[in-house]
Order: C-alpha cells, then structure tokens, then sequence
C-alpha cells in the first residue's frame, strides 16, 4: 500500500528514506543492479535512452539505479538539486574542475588542498594552458586580490587536509557572485552533517566518498552535489573522463549513507575529547582542531559548521622520531591511509606526500616532520584516550 508523503527534515531521517521511492521492489534492503547495460524493447525506445541526460538504465558509465538512490540521498544531504557518483573522490575533483575550464582561463586555489587536487592545480592544468593562482585561505584579502579578467573558477576545500584551516564560504560566495565566478568546495573533512556549504550559495560540492560518507573503509568513490546545470555539465564530461562507479559500490555507499548522522556525531565527541587532550599534554607542540577555542578560527568554524569532525592533526615536539614513535606505539590506532571510517587510522603527512609535495613546500605548507595527522574512529572515548595516553608515554 503506498504511504503518505512525508516531509523528510532531520538529517538521520533523510540519510534513511531519501532514496526510498527508488527501490521499486519490497526488499527492504534494495537489490544490486550488478548490469554494465540494459534492455530496451524498440528501437525509438533505445534511441531516445541512448541521448536522454543521466539516463538510471541504459549503461552504467552513464547510470545505474544504485548511482540514483545514492544521489538521491545526497542531494537531500546537502541541499542540492542534483548529484553524480564517481569511481573516486580525485574522479569527482578532476571531473569537477577540468569540465569547467578551457585553455586561457584562470582558477583561484589554496596554498594547502589534499594533494592529489595540488598535483591537478599545480602540474596539469598549467599543461593545458590554464593558470592557477594559490593563495592562503585564512585570508580572504588574498582571494579577492587573485581574481583577474579571465578568473573562471574558485576552488576550496574546508577544513583542509591536514591542518584543519578553514575557508570562509560566505566571503567565497560573495567574492564569486561580484565577478561572476564559479564555486567549487571540497566537503570531505565536514560531511553535509557538520557543514553545508549550498546553503551558504556555494555552486557545488564534491566528496571523496571513500572517507565518511561510505564510512566503513570499504569502497572508493567520490560525488559531486549542485544545481543542474552545473552538474548536467560536470556529467557530460564525466562520461568520457570515465570514473565510473560500480553498482556493488554504489549499494555500499548507500548502506554507509544510512548511518552517517550517527557515525559523524560519534567522530565529532571523540576528536573533541582527543583534541583536548592533546592540547594539555607536554609533549605536543600544537593541536589543530577548528572545535577547540585555540583554533584560529574558531569562531569561523562556528558560524559556518554545525560540529568539527573526527579529523584532527597534532604536532609533536620531537620531530619526526616522536611522531614515529607514537604511531608505532598505538595498540587501536593503524598507521593507514584513507580517513572517516570506523576504524582510528594515523598517518605521517610530511612522508605520505612526499613524492607530491617537496620539502620546501611541506615546510611552506606548514606540514612539519612532527605532523601526525589522526582520522578518529568510532571505538569509545575512554578506550581512545588511554591508547593514545599510553603511546604518548
Ligand atoms: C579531502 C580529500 N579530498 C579528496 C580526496 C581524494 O579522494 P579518493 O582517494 O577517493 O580519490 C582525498 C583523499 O584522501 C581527501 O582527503
């Protein structure tokens, strides 16, 4: 028997039922679509699916009923008209950003972004004739200054990989709107729990969905939520770049999605209560959390996000050999990279990316030898505090 309509408003409540008219079947849990194609029944039928925008069923690169209902749902997250789902989060980034540019154009940038967006901004747009300006993000002088007659496009991602600085989205905006710019932020870090960008007038937002999203270090993927147009666009160029994702992948994406609200407030207590710790103990130098009153922009963080994840970094007196010695010394947290998943994982910025990013740009980045950046899982607070107590010691 169908239902009443139902307005959806509380965030857990849409994560649930925003994809529910999708499954046209009973099974509670929907069915894989596990199909690279599918049928039709005229030729007139297969020639208007083989044109139509997005089309659920007729090739997977194209669309897929799991694709849907994940965009479904995140469209409803965070507030957009429309969404895509990509084979990974630098799928969505690269789609996102080359789809809009042509050569002679210009793109405003951060100084600090994950780094394989750096390596996109910094070594292969400027290939294609596309001029990237890098500015420090916590000074939103030095964005309205970058803007030049062929600015096309201004990219953010907020809080940023490591170091947690923030990106005022509301400047953003209105810098973009005075010269009739597009906006595009990286929302991976926040989810649409903690931050939500649209609703702040940014054009789109993408997602390595790896991270929170899928939330179980099970599946790559990325998205990207907007308004139509905009995302029509991104999807056309999508086709042929080709990071398309798996059905299979799409289902467990949806199954990550159901409990986002509940896993992102776990990872929102149990980074504050480390970050506090952190911030009280000897031998760390500097924590960098955007909920803890010493962040610099703490009072940006709450007027632009409504918690402040489960991504912290902390600098170690000791350098390298301390920050070493800590990841060794943890007996629940896994030095691995990837973040946002059940499970604590840790990680050494300055080595990870050291193939990405030279030694003087770690150090112009602020991405010391101490650096230990932490993705805080769902394990209990008291268990956590102890490990990382221990490991300390
Ligand atoms: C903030 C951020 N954006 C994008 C990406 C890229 O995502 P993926 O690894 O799913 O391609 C990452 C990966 O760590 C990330 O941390």
């Amino acid at each position: 028997m169908a239902k009443e309509k139902f307005d959806l408003e509380g965030m857990q409540t849409k994560a649930v039922y925003a994809a529910k008219e999708l499954n046209r079947t009973t099974a509670i849990s929907p069915p894989i679509w596990q199909t690279t194609t599918f049928g039709a029944e005229t030729a007139e039928e297969f020639a208007e699916i083989a044109v139509a925008t997005k089309p659920q069923e007729f090739y997977t690169r194209y669309g897929n009923p799991n694709h849907a209902m994940v965009e479904q749902t995140l469209a409803e997250l965070e507030g957009g008209e429309l969404a895509l789902v990509f084979g990974s989060g630098m799928g969505a980034i690269f789609s996102a950003i080359a789809s809009q540019l042509n050569s002679g154009d210009h793109v405003i940038a951060q100084r600090n972004h994950y780094a394989g967006a750096t390596t996109l901004l910094k070594d292969i747009l400027p290939r294609w004739g596309i001029e990237v300006s890098f500015v420090d993000q916590t000074n939103n002088a030095e964005f309205a200054a970058a803007v030049q007659p062929n600015t096309k496009l201004i990219y953010v991602e907020t809080p940023v990989n490591p170091l947690m600085q923030l990106t005022d989205l509301r400047f953003i905006v209105e810098l973009a709107k005075a010269h009739n710019l597009t906006t595009i932020c990286d929302n991976t870090f926040a989810t649409p729990i903690n931050q939500r960008p649209l609703e702040l007038g940014i054009d789109a937002v993408i997602h390595s969905a790896t991270k929170y999203i899928g939330g179980h270090h099970d599946v790559t993927a990325g998205t990207m939520v907007g308004n139509k147009d905009l995302l029509e666009r991104v999807w056309r160029f999508a086709l042929v770049a080709g990071a398309a994702l798996s059905p299979f992948d799409a289902w467990l994406l949806l199954r990550g999605l159901r409990t986002l609200g509940l896993r992102v407030e776990r990872h929102n207590q149990n980074a504050l209560a480390l970050a506090k710790f952190f911030e009280t103990h000897q031998k760390v130098a500097r924590v960098y959390y955007p909920g803890l009153e010493s962040h610099p922009q703490f009072e940006l963080a709450n007027s632009q996000m409504t918690g402040f994840t489960g991504m912290l970094s902390v600098e170690l007196r000791g350098g390298y050999s301390a920050a070493d010695k800590l990841m060794s010394s943890l007996k629940l947290g896994v030095r691995a990279a990837s973040l946002g998943g059940f499970e604590t994982l840790v990680v050494h910025p300055a080595s990870m990316w050291s193939l990405q990013l030279s030694a003087e740009q770690r150090a112009a980045t602020g991405i010391n030898d101490g650096l230990v950046r932490i993705s805080v899982g769902l394990e209990d607070e008291t268990d956590l505090l102890r490990d990382f107590d221990q490991a300390l010691a």
